[in-house]
C-alpha cells in the first residue's frame, strides 16, 4: 500500500494539494480526466496502488502490478502555447528524481526514460482542447520502482529502480522528488522559449542530436542521423533522401559504442 501520510510528511511542492489515492483503478489517467471535467484544481494527483487497465502510448498496456511501482496522473490547465513542453518536462522531472538516487537516466524521445538502455518509466499526456484553448491536460506517469519480476515480453526491455540499485526504494519519496522537480520545470516552461527548452531536453538525451537511429512508424522504417527537435517537439532526421520530421515512432539507436 502507498502511504499517503508518509508522502505528505515529506512532500514540499505546492502541487498535489488535492490528492486522490485508490488501492485499485482501471487507469489513473481516466479517473483524473473525470475529475478535471468536474473542475478539480491544477496540480491534483490521482495515484493508484494497482491499475487493471493501465494504458501506455500507441494503445499499449502499462504493466501495473500492486504494491511495487508508481502509477499516477497530474491534472494541469496550461496555456495552449506550453502544451508541447509538458510531456518533456515530466520526462525531465523523472530524470531528475532518478538522478538523486545515483542512477544515470536518459530521456528517449519522445517520452521514455531509460537506464542502461532499458525502460524504467513512461509518460503519457492526454489533453482536452476546445476552440484553440486547453480544457485540461492529464500527465500520466508510470515509474518502475520495486518490481523485480517482469512479464516475459518485458524482460528484455524493462528495468526498475530495485533492479538497478539492488535496494527497495520508497515510492512516497520518489513521488515527492518528482513533484519538486516538475514544479520547478513547470514554472520555467511558462517563461522560456522552445529553443531554450529543447536545448535542455537535448542535454539529457543522447538520441536527439547527431545520433544514428532507425525509426519505425506504421510498418515503415527510416534510417538517418537525428538533427534535434522542431518547434512542435518533433524529432528531425537527416536521411539519405532528405530531412524528415517524426511526431510519433519507435526510435532505436544504431550507435556502435
Ligand atoms: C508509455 O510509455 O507508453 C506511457 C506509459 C504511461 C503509464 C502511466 S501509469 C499512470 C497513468 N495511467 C495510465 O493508464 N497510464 C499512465
Amino acid at each position: 500500500m502507498f502511504q499517503a501520510e508518509k508522502f505528505f510528511n515529506i512532500q514540499k511542492s505546492s502541487l498535489a494539494h488535492e490528492f486522490y489515492y485508490f488501492e485499485k483503478l482501471e487507469s489513473t489517467n481516466s479517473t483524473a480526466a473525470i475529475l478535471a471535467r468536474k473542475g478539480c484544481p491544477e496540480g491534483t494527483i490521482v495515484l493508484a496502488n494497482e491499475q487493471t487497465k493501465g494504458r501506455g502510448r500507441k494503445g499499449a498496456d502499462w504493466y501495473s502490478p500492486p504494491d511495487t511501482n508508481l502509477y499516477f496522473s497530474l491534472v494541469l490547465y496550461p496555456d495552449i502555447s506550453r502544451l508541447q513542453y509538458l510531456p518533456f518536462a515530466a520526462g525531465l522531472a523523472v530524470v531528475g528524481a532518478l538522478d538523486q538516487l545515483g542512477l544515470q537516466p536518459e530521456l528517449k524521445w519522445p517520452n521514455d526514460i531509460l537506464v542502461r538502455g532499458k525502460k524504467i518509466s513512461g509518460i503519457m499526456m492526454e489533453s482536452s482542447l476546445e476552440s484553440n484553448s486547453v480544457q485540461h491536460v492529464i500527465l500520466g506517469c508510470g515509474i518502475n520502482v520495486n518490481v523485480q519480476d517482469f512479464t516475459h515480453e518485458l524482460v528484455p526491455s524493462a528495468t526498475s529502480i530495485v533492479v538497478e540499485t539492488g535496494v527497495l526504494t520508497s515510492r512516497e519519496s520518489i513521488l515527492a522528488s518528482f513533484l519538486m522537480e516538475f514544479e520547478t520545470l513547470y514554472e520555467k516552461v511558462k517563461k522560456i522559449s522552445w529553443d531554450e527548452f529543447s536545448l535542455e531536453i537535448e542535454r539529457r538525451s543522447s538520441y536527439i542530436q547527431g545520433c544514428p537511429v532507425r525509426i519505425a512508424l506504421d510498418g515503415e522504417t527510416w534510417e538517418g542521423i537525428t538533427a534535434g527537435l522542431d518547434s512542435y517537439g518533433g524529432l528531425m532526421l537527416k536521411t539519405p533522401s532528405g530531412k524528415r520530421v517524426f511526431y510519433a515512432g519507435e526510435v532505436q539507436s544504431c550507435r556502435k559504442n
